[in-house]
């Protein structure tokens, strides 16, 4: 699917971020940077996922001052609050009511593949929460409780898409209304750009994640010049220098990693940043990767700072983006119970 594509069968886009501090580089590249290039082209819902982040711990107080980091972050990247909608997850009930009814029409063996739950919960499964185990359910009801036709996300969203999709031709295979149509049509995933999986700085075999315990793994958006500087200073690399072709490039995870970081902060194929830098060593090539990182985050970080010094205000485009998203999450809803044999 490409944005050429979208546009010319435009109908809605719903993302999600978790609000659990530590925004870094991958989802700035693989998720905020693209909802910001398909916002002006589809409508857009935007969900910071509340829901989703206590499946695991939070302290209540850190949960509170993400939620305000994360808006922050989005609205600093370009979000325009004014044409699409941006919200909290809590704040809009009806994803947990259509969370419940999708809870009986998902089969466990659905859920038993969904590695990313086997990744999160590790050895200690039962320990794990439900919420934790559930929470693929969850997410296609963020979708499907605005009808959205595409969700931009990393990589590592794919497969709860795909579970999206099994759970909506589900419920319509149960539910049809008189003329037996589809409910729902199957929602599509967009994995746009070069840095759909951005991977550790200390290890190109690794995701770049907010649950890292090393700090120098990540770029936060957070990050001053000086981090930002040190951490590609820093960067695992071999030795040798910038590879000819794709096909050697790929068989080095931390140079790919950084050439694809390149390609993404720059708004370039990965192809054409090899042939600028074939042959070259990292020491040529880091540099001009800390300037691209800095200028283009920067401005990001300023402003995110700027926001958080009035977080009433934040507050208040939260309410705006609740009251626009309820809007059309209520009539959906409603359907669905009267698909489902509810009296409401
Ligand atoms: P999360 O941090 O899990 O809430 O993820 C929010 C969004 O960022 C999702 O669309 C993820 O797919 C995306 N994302 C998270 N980590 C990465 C990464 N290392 N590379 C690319 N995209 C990512
Ligand atoms: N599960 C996503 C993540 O961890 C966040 C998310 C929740 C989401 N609901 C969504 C993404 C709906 C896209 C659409 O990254």
């Amino acid at each position: 699917m490409t944005k050429e594509s979208i546009k010319q069968n435009p109908q809605r886009i719903f993302s999600g971020i978790q609000p659990t501090g530590n925004l870094h580089l991958g989802n700035y590249l693989g998720a905020i940077k693209n909802w910001v290039s398909l916002q002006s082209d589809i409508p857009s819902i935007f969900s910071i996922v509340d829901l989703h982040a206590i499946t695991v711990p939070q302290d209540p107080a850190k949960l509170r001052s993400s939620i305000h980091e994360v808006t922050a972050a989005i609205i600093a990247s370009g979000v325009d609050v004014k044409n699409s909608i941006l919200f909290n997850q809590s704040s809009v009930k009806e994803h947990t009511e259509l969370a419940w009814i999708f809870n009986c029409v998902c089969r466990i063996g659905w859920l038993n593949r969904m590695t990313q739950f086997k990744e999160k919960a590790g050895k200690n499964r039962e320990k794990a929460t439900v919420g934790l185990y559930n929470y693929p359910v969850l997410m296609a009801a963020d979708i499907l409780l605005y009808k959205a036709s595409h969700v931009p996300v990393g990589d590592d969203q794919k497969q709860h898409i795909e579970l999206a999709r099994d759970i909506a031709s589900a419920f319509n295979n149960m539910f049809k209304n008189e003329k037996q149509e589809d409910f729902f049509s199957l929602p599509e995933p967009l994995i746009l750009g070069t840095a759909t999986r951005v991977m550790s700085l200390r290890d190109g075999t690794k995701k770049m994640s907010k649950s890292d315990d090393s700090d120098a793994s990540r770029i936060n958006l957070t990050d001053t010049r000086d981090q930002i500087s040190n951490k590609i200073k820093k960067a695992k690399t071999d030795s040798n220098p910038l590879p000819e072709t794709l096909d050697e490039l790929k068989t080095r995870p931390e140079a790919l990693n950084l050439i694809n970081i390149y390609a993404a902060l720059s708004s370039q194929k990965t192809s054409s940043i090899l042939e600028q830098f074939s042959g070259k060593g990292f020491s040529y090539f880091k540099p001009q990767l800390i300037e691209l990182a800095v200028d283009t985050l920067s401005p990001i970080s300023s402003e995110m700072r700027n926001l958080l010094k009035d977080t009433k205000e934040i507050d208040k485009i939260l309410k705006i983006g609740q009251e626009k998203a309820k809007n059309i999450a209520e009539p959906i809803l409603k359907d669905v119970k009267n698909l489902v044999g509810f009296i409401n």
